[in-house]
């Protein structure tokens, strides 16, 4: 009996570490606590206190004072980005204060997931290679390889060019660690992860600087930026539009495609294994909130829209009365001057 429980204390453990993440550094709030808990602790040891990391994440927390700031930093871009793509959807990234962040909806293999795990990788790659051209971190600075590539005089390369190779391996070594990639489940993972870094290393700015006598461009320099980020969480929730059904190839260890008929995914695609569930619901067996009170938007077709956003059910109104500046006349000199409207505005619930 005694071994028996002891079983499933391990597989309990287990579990737990399964479902615990990273992401957790990207809650604020836990973030906060978390820091203050292992400040006294010595540089080597401050991250082997977080149990929610795994052995290689909790090493390479241990490289350096800031780093465990820079994957703060990226986690948190990460689910800020991922609440704003789909804050008028369904299921809208809402978070729980646990370690694994997103719920159980990371339990349903589907899009959704394939989303945070994308979104949360390209967020440390982003962030690594923001702090390494800022110079923030030992270990990196601006991408000098750059300048090997031919430009055919078009310009010269000068400035620091982002460095997204650091960036980028960083990110693979620290998110890829946690994954097993034997089952269906880690390799869908790693697939998106990838997806992700892919995507930052694809939304790459030129930005050019002109020197030369009274405006003429004789020497232009330039060098190579990130867009913004949301640019990539923009070009992301695109993916997750046209992301690919995919199942195991046991034999060949390997995900591919449901039929012949579908495209074959590439390594920047998202790919899922199962399909999600309709969040019109509460139901936090796969972290559903339901959509009972959320707004919607009473004159679109789309998923914004009160039809489908509240399921059928219906909406209620509330109408609103706010106070703007109207009128406004500039008098000579300096004075503007404005009448005070109420506009009244009609929004929309979902019952
Ligand atoms: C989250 O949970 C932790 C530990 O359970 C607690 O200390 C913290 O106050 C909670 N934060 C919020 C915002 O509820
Ligand atoms: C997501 O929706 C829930 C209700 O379903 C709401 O309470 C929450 O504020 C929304 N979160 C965001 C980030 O919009
Ligand atoms: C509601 O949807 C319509 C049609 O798609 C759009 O033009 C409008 O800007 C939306 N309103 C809000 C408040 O988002």
């Amino acid at each position: 009996m005694r071994r028996f429980l002891e079983k499933v204390v391990i597989v309990l453990a287990i579990l737990q570490i399964v479902h615990a993440s990273w992401w957790y550094l990207g809650v604020s709030s836990s973030y906060q606590s978390l820091v203050e808990e292992i400040k006294h602790l010595p540089g080597r040891k401050k991250c082997s206190n977080l149990a929610f990391l795994a052995p290689r994440q909790q090493e390479l927390c241990s490289l350096e004072d800031k780093i465990i700031e820079v994957i703060h930093e990226g986690a948190s871009m990460g689910i800020e980005e991922c609440q704003y793509q789909f804050q008028t959807r369904r299921w809208n990234c809402s978070t729980f204060n646990t370690t694994n962040v997103f719920g159980q909806i990371l339990k349903i293999k589907s899009r959704e997931t394939s989303y945070i795990y994308a979104i949360l990788s390209a967020g440390i790659m982003y962030s690594v290679t923001r702090a390494c051209a800022k110079g923030d971190l030992g270990h990196c600075g601006c991408d000098t390889k750059v300048r090997q590539i031919t430009t055919d005089g078009g310009f010269e390369w000068g400035g620091c060019s982002d460095n997204i190779r650091y960036g980028s391996k960083f990110s693979k070594d620290f998110v890829d660690s946690k994954e097993m990639r034997l089952n269906a489940d880690g390799l869908m993972n790693v697939w998106n992860n990838g997806a992700g870094r892919k995507t930052v290393k694809e939304e790459l700015d030129l930005i050019c600087k002109c020197h030369g006598v009274s405006g003429s461009c004789s020497v232009k320099i330039c060098w190579r930026k990130m867009k913004t980020f949301r640019a990539i969480g923009t070009a992301l929730k695109n993916r997750f539009d046209g992301a690919s059904l995919v199942k195991m190839d046991k034999r060949k260890k390997r995900l591919k495609r449901l039929s012949r008929l579908q495209k074959r995914p590439t390594k920047k695609d998202l790919v899922y294994l199962q399909e999600s569930p309709d969040f019109c619901e509460h139901n936090l067996e796969f972290g559903s909130l339901g959509t009972r009170g959320r707004q919607c938007n009473k004159t679109s077709y789309g998923l914004d829209g009160c039809r489908l956003m509240c399921c059928g059910r219906g909406y209620y109104t509330l109408v609103k009365e706010e106070k703007d500046d109207c009128d406004c006349k500039f008098y000579w000199c300096c004075r503007v001057e404005c009448k005070k409207c109420t506009n009244v505005k009609e929004l929309h619930y979902c019952n």
